[in-house]
């Protein structure tokens, strides 16, 4: 789904880092290339139960790794083949997945949202990870926003439901508690009432002994930063977060360049996914599926990698004349090429990525023309697009000139993925005036939903005793990289 295009003019530099990176891919390297499904737990098949990470892989996995990899691929010693994908336990063991969770909680950023979802005081909202974890994301009353583990400093009751009204339906039932989002001056628990206000602090506990001390009582506050307009928690329990920083140079130019702070959200909408999350982002990773996947996202990208060199040569002809860096990029690696494909699937994770729009697009819209005011860093139409990511998150962007695509992709548990999408815009734009959110939204949601629908069929292709490792294209660097990382940071620890 989404694909990394480099700068033409920085092909050079790039090829040197890539080979550094080859050669020692951390944890970082997978936070940049990330994008990203609870808990309906498909049955783990027998048959892949015997083969344990740490015990080998299955013969019938070790054949199909050698057909992989090419060769020159290195081999590790739990079996898999660089080059490959990895065996079905990776993907389907809970236990695998409960170690991958701790990894992300320890290691990641995880973006949230925008801060524009709360703008008044009292405003809020949660936020779900993994298999337990929730956050209330709130707006205090000095306009500070704050985020607080939904946990009742009690006996531990959710303080929120995530749900849209979680008062039981029988009116006869006195219990009340707050829904997963709105508006409060106070967070009351549901279960003895104990009462937080917007700062956290518990400001009443009815008849507990004299020497109980409320101010101690608090709710339990989680690391949150804002970046850009947009909110980012990390759910370490260490006192001192995973760096954000050395990781968010390419997102803050990005977001700098589109004003992503000032914009606001114009529309959101939610998917489910039935999928491990490595396969989530695998996929999120590469454009070797655009073509045959996603016919609407090739038609107004310039991403079918299906096309020959002379088709992507006159392609890029047609660019002729179009302003943006992107386009002169493309033409530049275009002719740097060896194959006049360009060098688009091979990403350089420390550097900014941008692309064309095709011919007759000018935003990524299903008819090329424009579906919202232009933002108010833009005075005309550059015929391109920017991605941003950071490093330990798993969100991308995708800004183009009159509206910004943000992916959360966040795991929920091994075989659960949430995937959200909001659409910002001018913040002073008005819906059904000044742009229609269907229209707005219809590119990425058909997208999305093609990409739901391949990457659970993947999954539900994973859990069969015929699946083996099989070998990335040569346009599946995002993956394969991503694969290396994971295999080399979090299956090691
Ligand atoms: Fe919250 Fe008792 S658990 S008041
Ligand atoms: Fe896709």
């Amino acid at each position: 789904m989404i694909n990394f295009r480099h700068r033409g003019k920085k092909i050079t530099d790039h090829k040197i880092k890539e080979e550094k990176a080859r050669k020692n891919v951390n944890r970082r390297d997978f936070a940049k290339r990330s994008v990203a499904a609870g808990a309906a737990a498909v049955a783990f098949p027998a048959i892949l139960r015997a083969g344990t990470p740490a015990g080998g892989v299955r013969p019938l996995v070790e054949k199909q790794a050698a057909q992989g990899g090419g060769s020159a691929a290195k081999k590790h010693a739990n079996g898999w083949l660089e080059g490959t994908t990895i065996p079905a336990e990776y993907y389907l063991d809970p236990k695998q997945y409960e170690e991958d969770e701790r990894h992300l909680v320890d290691n990641f950023w995880l973006m949230v949202d925008h801060e524009s979802r709360i703008p008044n005081a009292g405003d809020y909202f949660t936020f779900e990870f993994g298999r337990g974890e929730n956050v209330i994301i709130l707006r205090d009353d000095k306009g500070k926003v704050n985020a607080f583990h939904n946990v009742c400093r009690h006996r531990g009751s959710r303080l929120c439901r995530d749900a849209d009204d979680p008062r039981p339906k029988d009116q006869r039932l006195s219990v009340l508690q707050l829904g997963a989002s709105g508006n409060t001056p106070l967070f009351r628990c549901p279960y003895h009432g104990w009462t937080y206000d917007l700062q956290g602090n518990l400001t009443q506990a009815y008849k507990m002994q004299d020497d109980f001390d409320l101010s101690k009582n608090g709710l339990i506050p989680c690391h949150m930063r804002l970046e850009e307009g947009h909110i980012f928690v990390s759910l370490t329990r260490e006192k001192k977060p995973p760096s954000f920083a050395e990781d968010s140079k390419w997102y803050s130019e990005v977001a700098r360049k589109y004003g992503f702070k000032d914009l606001k959200i114009g529309a959101r909408r939610y998917y489910s996914i039935k999928a491990n999350w490595k396969l989530v982002i695998e996929n999120a990773l590469e454009c070797y599926h655009c073509g045959p996947s996603h016919r609407s996202l090739v038609t107004a990208h310039n991403w079918d990698e299906r096309l020959t060199g002379a088709e992507k040569a006159q392609r890029l002809k047609e660019l002729e004349g179009w302003v943006c860096e992107a386009s002169r990029s493309s033409r530049k690696a275009a002719a740097e090429s060896s194959n006049g494909m360009g060098s688009s699937d091979e990403p350089n994770w420390t550097a900014e990525y941008d692309g064309e729009l095709n011919p007759g697009f000018v935003t990524g819209s299903l008819d090329g023309n424009p579906v919202a005011p232009l933002l108010p860093n833009f005075k005309e139409w550059s015929h391109c697009f920017d991605i941003a990511s950071t490093g330990y998150t798993t969100a991308f962007w995708e800004a183009y000139d009159d509206h910004v695509a943000a992916f959360r992709f966040t795991p929920r548990g091994p075989e659960f993925t949430d995937c959200e999408i909001f659409w910002l815009v001018h913040p002073d734009a008005v819906e059904g005036k000044d742009y229609k959110a269907d229209r707005m939204m219809a590119l990425w949601d058909i997208t999305m939903k093609e990409d739901v629908w391949i990457v659970e069929n993947n999954h539900l292709g994973v859990q069969s005793g015929g699946y083996g490792p099989g070998r990335y294209a040569a346009h599946e660097t995002g993956p394969a990289n991503f694969i290396k990382w994971y295999m080399t940071e979090v299956v090691r620890a």
